[in-house]
C-alpha cells in the first residue's frame, strides 16, 4: 500500500469513527511544521448547538486553543497534516487503536484491537441536541411511538432507538452535501418514521431540506402525506411509486431503510444513476444470493461453513452487502459498512454508506467482484445487472 493509500485508510477509520460514534480520541504528534511552540493535537467528538464536530486542542508550549471542525475540515487537516506536519498519530476507538507512523517516506500503519472500551458521549449538550428525545410530537404519537402523555411507548423504544441513531448518524453526512437545500429520497418509506425524524431534527437544526418518502402501498402515502400537513412539514412527501418507477433525478442522497431484499438494490441504483452525492442503505433480508448460495456451487472449501443453515444466513447477508460496497466502489463511490445499532435491537443492523467521490480504482472493485462471485457461486448479483455489469 502506498503512502498515500495508508494516510487515506486512516483518515477514512477517523470518519467511520466520527460516523458510527466508536471514536473516543485522535491524537497527533511529532509535530515538525512551521509553529515553533506548538507541541501535539488531541480531538475528540462532540455535539454542539451547531451540530456534532471533532473538537481539536492545539497544546501549545503556554496555551491551549481548541477548534470545532464539522468531519468535512477535520478529515481535510488531518489529511495534510499526516502527508506534511505529524509524524506520528493515534486513533482509539470502541473497537481498536490505529496508530501511524511517518519516518522520512516510509509509514507505518497499525491496528490493534481493543475490547471493553467505553463509547465517549458526544459533549455536554448531547442529550438536549437528539432529534427524539421528546414524545411530545404530534407525529410521534400518530405513529404510536409515544402515547398522549408524551411518553415512548415501551413496545417502541426500539423504534425509537433506530430512528434516532439513523438520525445522528444521517444528520452530519447531510450537513456535509455540497447543496444548501439538498432533497433527501427515502425508498421503501413505509409510515415514514425515519422520514418525520429526520425532517424533524433537520428543521429543528435550521436546516432546509426536502424529504421525499416512495413507498408503493397507497394507503401509507395518503396517512404519511396527512400527517405531514398536520405537523406543518411543507418540504416532507411521500409519493406512490415502486422504487424503479420512481424518477430520482434530483436526488442528493438517497436513502433506504430494510427495504426488502433486492428492494434495497433498486434504492442504490437510482441514487447511483441519479448521480446522488450520498445513498445509505441498511438492508434487510438477503434472499437474492442466498438462493444462489444454497444451489451449491461455492467453493468446496467453504463447505464446512455454508453446510448450516445460521452460518449461511449470515454468510449470505455479509457477502450481499459485500458485493454491493464493491459494486458502489466501482460506481464511483467511496463506501462503508458498519453496524448502526446493537444487534440486541434488531439484527438488520448494517448501514452501508456511499459518499460519492474519492473511490479506489473502479477495475480493482470489478476484478474483486468477479472473485467473490466465483468462491460463492453466485451467478449473478440483482443489483450488478441493473447497473449493466453483467
Ligand atoms: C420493512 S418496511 C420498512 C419501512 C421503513 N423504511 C421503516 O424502516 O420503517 C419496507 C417498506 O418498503 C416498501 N417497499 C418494498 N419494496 C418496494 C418497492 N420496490 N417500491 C416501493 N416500496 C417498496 C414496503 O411496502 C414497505 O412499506
Amino acid at each position: 500500500m502506498s503512502a498515500p493509500d495508508r494516510i487515506e485508510e486512516f483518515v477514512l477509520a477517523l470518519q467511520t469513527g466520527f460516523i458510527d460514534g466508536s471514536i473516543t480520541k485522535l491524537k497527533l504528534g511529532g509535530y515538525h511544521g512551521p509553529e515553533a511552540d506548538l507541541k501535539s493535537v488531541e480531538a475528540r467528538k462532540v455535539t454542539i448547538k451547531a451540530g456534532e464536530r471533532l473538537s481539536f486542542v492545539f497544546r501549545y508550549k503556554t496555551r491551549d486553543i481548541t477548534k470545532n471542525l464539522v468531519i468535512d475540515e477535520a478529515m481535510s487537516f488531518v489529511r495534510d497534516g499526516l502527508l506534511n506536519e505529524f509524524r506520528s498519530a493515534r486513533l482509539e476507538t470502541t473497537d481498536f487503536d490505529l496508530q501511524f507512523e511517518r519516518q522520512g517516506d516510509k509509514i507505518r500503519l497499525k491496528k490493534t484491537e481493543v475490547a471493553g472500551r467505553e463509547a465517549v458521549q458526544g459533549g455536554h449538550d448531547r442529550t438536549k441536541n437528539r432529534p427524539l428525545t421528546s414524545g411530545d410530537k404530534v407525529w410521534m404519537q400518530a405513529l404510536g411511538i409515544s402515547g398522549a402523555d408524551g411518553k415512548v411507548l415501551a413496545a417502541s423504544q426500539d423504534k425509537f432507538r433506530q430512528i434516532n441513531k439513523m438520525v445522528e448518524i444521517f444528520a452530519p453526512l447531510i450537513q456535509e452535501l455540497s447543496t444548501k437545500k439538498p432533497r433527501i429520497v427515502d425508498m421503501g418509506a413505509g409510515k415514514g418514521y425515519l422520514d418525520f425524524a429526520l425532517f424533524d431534527y433537520l428543521k429543528s437544526e435550521g436546516k432546509d431540506a426536502e424529504v421525499i418518502g416512495v413507498e408503493m402501498r397507497p394507503k401509507l402515502v395518503e396517512d404519511g402525506n396527512k400527517l405531514a400537513e398536520k405537523s406543518g412539514f411543507g418540504a416532507l412527501s411521500f409519493v406512490p411509486a415502486s422504487i424503479l418507477d420512481y424518477d430520482a433525478s434530483g436526488a442528493d442522497a438517497v436513502i433506504a431503510l430494510h427495504a426488502c431484499d433486492t428492494a434495497t438494490d433498486d434504492a442504490i441504483f437510482k441514487g447511483i444513476s441519479s448521480g446522488a452525492e450520498l445513498i445509505a442503505v441498511a438492508p434487510c433480508c438477503h434472499k437474492q444470493v442466498r438462493r444462489q448460495m444454497e444451489a451449491g456451487s461455492s467453493d468446496n472449501r467453504l463447505d464446512f461453513l455454508l453446510r448450516h443453515g445460521t452460518f449461511m444466513e449470515k454468510q449470505a447477508e455479509m457477502v450481499t452487502d459485500g458485493l454491493r460496497a464493491l459494486l458502489l466502489e466501482a460506481s464511483g463511490y467511496r463506501t462503508k459498512v458498519f453496524e448502526f445499532v446493537s444487534d440486541a435491537h434488531t439484527p438488520k443492523n448494517n448501514l452501508i454508506v456511499a459518499q460519492k467521490g474519492k473511490a479506489g480504482s473502479r477495475e480493482a472493485a470489478l476484478k474483486r467482484i468477479a472473485e467473490v462471485k466465483a468462491m460463492f457461486g453466485i451467478e449473478k448479483h440483482y443489483l450488478e445487472n441493473l447497473l449493466g455489469l453483467n
